[in-house]
C-alpha cells in the first residue's frame, strides 16, 4: 500500500504535479510553497565533488581477524582470532571527475572504514605500494597536470610529463601507472596499499614500523587501453556495473590483510628512508604477515548517504595504530579533515556513513546541522574541567608510546639519486616478461605521444636512469606510431 505524501515538514499534500496559478493558464501563485520546496532541494542536491578521486564505488563489508598480531597492536580490532569489524570502502579513480569513465588508466584509490569499538580507523590507501611525489609541496601541483588545462579545458599529456620529468622520482609510481595494472578490471581484481609507513604500538609501549597490504583473493586482472576503449565506448560504469552483479549473485569480493613490520630502530640501518613514499620494503627483507580477511557483500542501500557522503581521513586511527614521519602522511592528517568540513559540513562525522559503532562523547558543540543529541549524556557537561561525573574523561592508557627525535628543524630537500632508480628497475628487469615490458613501453609512447620533443626528450633522460632498455622501448614505441599534434596545451586525441 502507499504512503501518503508529505512536505519535508511533514504535512500531507494534494498534488506532486499541478502547480497552483491564478487562472487555469497562469501566472504562478507565490503561495505554491510546496513547488517552491521542490525546486530548492533541487538546487541544492549536489555537494562539491571530492577534489581528487572524485569518481567512487563501494561496498559495506565485515574483517575477520584469522592471524595474532596482539604482539605488535594493542588496537581492538585485532584483539582476538575470529573477531569481526564492520567496513566501509570505497574505491575511486584519481584524476577524473565524477561523470568519468570507470575504465580509465589512473591510479585507484581503496578506502576503507574499519567501524571498531575504540572508534574508526581508515586506511586510505591506493591499488599501488608507492606514490608520485615525497613531499606535500608538490601535491597541488601534481593534481593540476592531472586536472584540466586552463584554455582548452582538456587533459594536457604535456604538463603531465612535463611535471614528471620535473620529478624523477615519479617514474617508479609511473611505471606501474603505464603497465598493466594502470587499468584494473575492477576493484575486486586489484591490490591495496596502504602505501605509506604507520606504526603500531603494543600493550607494551613497543613500537613497529608497518605497511598494509590487502591482496585481492580475485586473480588480479587489468584490460589493455584497446579493450578500456571499446568498454568505454558500451559503458562508462562497468567498475559498478561489475560490483553489483557480483554482489546481487552472492559472490562476494575478498582481500587477505598483510603487514610488513619492522622494530622501531631499525630505521636507521634500512639502505634508504623507510618513510619515503616513493619506495616500497622489498618482500625478501620484509616479508607479509598474515593478519585477517575482508569480504564486501552488500551494497548500500543509498548511493549518495553511505559513499559519497564518506569521509575517509588517514587521521582516524585508533588506539594501537599510528602514523610514522612520512612528510606526506603527516600532511594528509590535516589535509583530509580540513576537505571533508569544506565538503560536508561541521559535523561530517556524524552522518550514517561516518558514525563510529563506539561510543561517541566530545565537547564540540553546535554548528550547521547539529541534528544530534547532546552526546555528553550530561547536559551541564558541555565545557571541562567541570564537576560532573558521568561527564566525557580523557583517557591517559590510550596515550601512544613517545617517538625519539632528536634533529634539528630545516626544510631538507631529499635529492634524487641512483637509490631512487633501483625498485624501478627491479619492477622493469625482474617482476615483468617480455609481453608486459612491451605493453608498457606502448601504453607509455600513447600517453606522451602527443607532448613537445622537450619534455620527451626530459622523460626519456629519466627513463635512461631506471635501465637503457627502457628509454629505448619507449622512443622506439614513440617514434613507430602516428605522429600526433603538438602544442603545449595538446588536447588528449588526434583531431579526426
Ligand atoms: P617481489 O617479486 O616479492 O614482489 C613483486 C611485487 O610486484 C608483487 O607484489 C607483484 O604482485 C607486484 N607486481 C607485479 N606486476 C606489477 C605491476 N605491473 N605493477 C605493480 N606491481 C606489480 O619483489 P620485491 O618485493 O623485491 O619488489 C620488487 C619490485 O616490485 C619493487 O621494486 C616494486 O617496484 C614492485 N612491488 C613491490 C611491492 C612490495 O611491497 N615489495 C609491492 C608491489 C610492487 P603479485 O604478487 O600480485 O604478482
Ligand atoms: C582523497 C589530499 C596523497 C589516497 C583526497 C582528498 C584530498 C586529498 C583533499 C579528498 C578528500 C575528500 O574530499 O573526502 C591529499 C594530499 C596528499 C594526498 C594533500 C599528499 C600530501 C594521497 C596518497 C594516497 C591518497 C599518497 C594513497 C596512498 C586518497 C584516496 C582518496 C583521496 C583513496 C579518496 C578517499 C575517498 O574514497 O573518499 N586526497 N592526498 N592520497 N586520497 Fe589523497
Amino acid at each position: 500500500m502507499s504512503k501518503r505524501q508529505t512536505t519535508s515538514a511533514g504535512a500531507p499534500v494534494p498534488t506532486n504535479e499541478t502547480t497552483k496559478t491564478a487562472g487555469a493558464r497562469g501566472p504562478v501563485l507565490l503561495e505554491d510553497y510546496q513547488l517552491i520546496e521542490k525546486l530548492a532541494h533541487q538546487n541544492r542536491e549536489r555537494i562539491p565533488e571530492r577534489a581528487v578521486h572524485a569518481k567512487g564505488w563501494g561496498l559495506q563489508g565485515t574483517f575477520t581477524v584469522t592471524h595474532d598480531i596482539t604482539k605488535y597492536t594493542r588496537a581492538k580490532l585485532f584483539s582476538e582470532i575470529g573477531k569481526q569489524t564492520e567496513v566501509l570502502s570505497r574505491w575511486s579513480t584519481v584524476a577524473g571527475e565524477q561523470g568519468a569513465a570507470d575504465a580509465e588508466r589512473d591510479v585507484r584509490g581503496f578506502s576503507l572504514k574499519f567501524y571498531t569499538e575504540e572508534g574508526n580507523w581508515d586506511m586510505v590507501g591506493n591499488n599501488t605500494p608507492i606514490f608520485f611525489v615525497r613531499d606535500a609541496y608538490k601535491f597541488p601541483d601534481f593534481i593540476r597536470t592531472q586536472k584540466r588545462h586552463p584554455k582548452t579545458n582538456m587533459r594536457s599529456p604535456e604538463a603531465m610529463f612535463d611535471f614528471w620529468a620535473g620529478q624523477p622520482e615519479s617514474v617508479h609510481q609511473v611505471t606501474i601507472l603505464m603497465s598493466d595494472r594502470g587499468i584494473p578490471k575492477n576493484p575486486a581484481h586489484m591490490h591495496g596499499y596502504g602505501s605509506h609507513t604507520f606504526s603500531m604500538w603494543n600493550d607494551a609501549g613497543e613500537r613497529h614500523w608497518v605497511k598494509f597490504h590487502f591482496r585481492c583473493q580475485q586473480p588480479i586482472e587489468n584490460y589493455t587501453n584497446e579493450e578500456a576503449k571499446t568498454l568505454i565506448g558500451e559503458t562508462r560504469e562497468s567498475f559498478q556495473e561489475d560490483l553489483w552483479n557480483m554482489v546481487s549473485e552472492g559472490k562476494f569480493p575478498k582481500w587477505k590483510l598483510f603487514i610488513q613490520v619492522m622494530k622501531e630502530g631499525e630505521e636507521d640501518k634500512f639502505p634508504f628512508n623507510p618513510f619515503d613514499l616513493t619506495k616500497v620494503w622489498p618482500h625478501a627483507d620484509y616479508p607479509l604477515i598474515e593478519v585477517g580477511e575482508l569480504e564486501m557483500h552488500t551494497l548500500p542501500e543509498n548511493y549518495f548517504q553511505m559513499v559519497e557522503n564518506a569521509a575517509y581521513s588517514p587521521s582516524n586511527v585508533v588506539p594501537g595504530i599510528g602514523f610514522s614521519p612520512d612528510k606526506m602522511l603527516q600532511a594528509r592528517i590535516f589535509s583530509y579533515a580540513d576537505a571533508h568540513r569544506y565538503r560536508l559540513g561541521t559535523h561530517y562525522e556524524a552522518l550514517p556513513a561516518n558514525a563510529p559503532k563506539a561510543p561517541v562523547a566530545h565537547y564540540h558543540k553546535d554548528g550547521a546541522m547539529r541534528f544530534f543529541q547532546n552526546d555528553t549524556g550530561n547536559p551541564n557537561a558541555y565545557y571541562e574541567p567541570n564537576q560532573y561525573e558521568d561527564a566525557p574523561r580523557a583517557d591517559p592508557s590510550v596515550q601512544e608510546p613517545p617517538l625519539r627525535i632528536d634533529a634539528e628543524a630545516y626544510r631538507y630537500t631529499q635529492e634524487v639519486t641512483d637509490d631512487d632508480f633501483v625498485q624501478p628497475r627491479a619492477l622493469y628487469l625482474e617482476v615483468l616478461n617480455d609481453d608486459e615490458r612491451k605493453r608498457l613501453h606502448q601504453n607509455m609512447a600513447g600517453a606522451m605521444g602527443p607532448c613537445s620533443d622537450a619534455v620527451k626528450e626530459r622523460w626519456y633522460a629519466v627513463l635512461e636512469r631506471v635501465h637503457p632498455d627502457y628509454a629505448k622501448g619507449v622512443r622506439d614505441a614513440v617514434e613507430s606510431a602516428p605522429a600526433l599534434p603538438v602544442t603545449p596545451d595538446t588536447p588528449t586525441r588526434a583531431a579526426e
